[in-house]
């Protein structure tokens, strides 16, 4: 069963052809990240401008690629969350198709998809799992029993982890977005030179809160100003190392109190090798034989691979005039 995924949740445009839930057929994706750049982050209007021009050729690579004269069994796309004119987009364009072509249309949940990454060319992760979604907008931890079934444990109760590293990136004078620049420059600080506030580290909940952190970072970085190398490396260092421990003992708490044999890290900071890396340790330190699955980083970021493959497992093709944009659906 070969399914067109399609997502324009935020200031990205994809679409991907994926088979059975795993393998990709064809992909393509446009970004109007540079043009995000220029204005230090995404404006709404300005990026679905962009997705308006780029939808139709985008999802015509794909299919190419996909030879066959790109014929697909069905068509799905990403519904919600995120930027409303954007998800528009692609969901009026998902919809024109399934009525031209006559295909059953699945809406997806873009936060759930992100999990789904875990299934392409792997085996299949085993349920129950720990899921921990890191993005740009949501960090959530959630404990997954069956496609489509889940519980909610927690999440972010102000800023997303991503939004964290973006912001303390753009203080410490780099590009947007800056999570993977700033896990750049880290790699040269010492992060036990710099201190920094961890909130809610040791709550008996699967909460997180970041904003503290990131108001703590413009203090010091305002007090430290002009900032040496050395120093700007070391923040970055310590900044990171507080989101990836946090991120981690809640994980690992969850774990080991839910007994999964299965945990998946997935969003644009599971990217993060440091996160990977003290993640991997913190399993063996607490003797924990779990399947750990992190999609690589191309599939972490937003891509409509994950939404295809989200949709196949899924399989609930709902009506195409019941089929809307809804910007403000979650996890909880
Ligand atoms: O999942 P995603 O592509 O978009 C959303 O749905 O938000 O996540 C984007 C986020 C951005 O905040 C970006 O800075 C962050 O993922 N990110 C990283 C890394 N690569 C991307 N954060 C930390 N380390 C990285 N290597
Ligand atoms: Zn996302």
């Amino acid at each position: 069963m070969r399914i067109l995924g399609i997502e324009t949740s935020c200031d990205e445009t994809g679409a991907a052809v994926v088979e059975d839930g795993q393998h990709i057929t064809g992909q393509a994706l446009a970004s109007s990240v540079d043009i995000q750049r220029q204005y230090g982050g995404v404006v709404p209007e300005q990026a679905a401008r962009e997705q308006l021009k780029s939808i139709l050729p985008v999802i015509d690579s794909a299919l190419k690629q996909a030879g066959d004269s790109g014929a697909v069994d069905s068509i799905a796309v990403t519904v919600g969350p995120g930027l409303v004119g954007s998800l528009l987009i692609g969901v009026e364009t998902a919809k024109t198709l399934a009525w031209v072509w006559n295909k059953p249309l699945i809406p997806v949940n873009h936060l759930l998809a992100h999990f789904y990454a875990a299934w392409i060319d792997s085996t299949p992760p085993a349920f129950p799992f720990i899921g921990l979604l890191i993005s740009g907008g949501h960090t959530d931890l959630i404990l997954m029993k069956d496609h489509g079934v889940w519980e909610y444990l927690g999440g972010t109760r102000d800023d997303a982890a991503g939004e964290a590293f973006d912001k303390t990136a753009r203080l410490l004078g780099l590009p947007y977005p800056g999570g993977a620049a700033l896990a750049q420059l880290a790699r040269r600080g010492d992060s036990k030179q710099i201190v920094l506030p961890s909130p809610m580290r040791k709550s008996e909940n699967y909460d997180f809160s970041f904003s503290g952190l990131k108001t703590a970072a413009v203090r010091l970085i305002d007090t430290l100003k002009p900032l040496k190398e050395s120093t700007r490396a070391n923040i970055a260092a310590c900044l990171q190392e507080t989101i990836v421990e946090v991120l981690v003992a809640k994980t690992v708490r969850a774990i080991e109190t839910y007994r999964v044999p299965t945990v998946i890290v997935a969003g644009g900071v599971a990217a993060n090798e440091r996160l990977r890396e003290v993640l991997r340790e913190t399993l063996i330190n607490h003797k924990l034989s779990v399947d750990l699955h992190i999609p690589p980083p191309g599939l972490c970021t937003d891509n409509a691979v994950m939404i295809a493959a989200c949709a196949y497992y899924l399989n609930r093709p709902v009506p195409i005039e019941q089929v809307q944009a809804d910007p403000s659906i979650s996890l909880r």
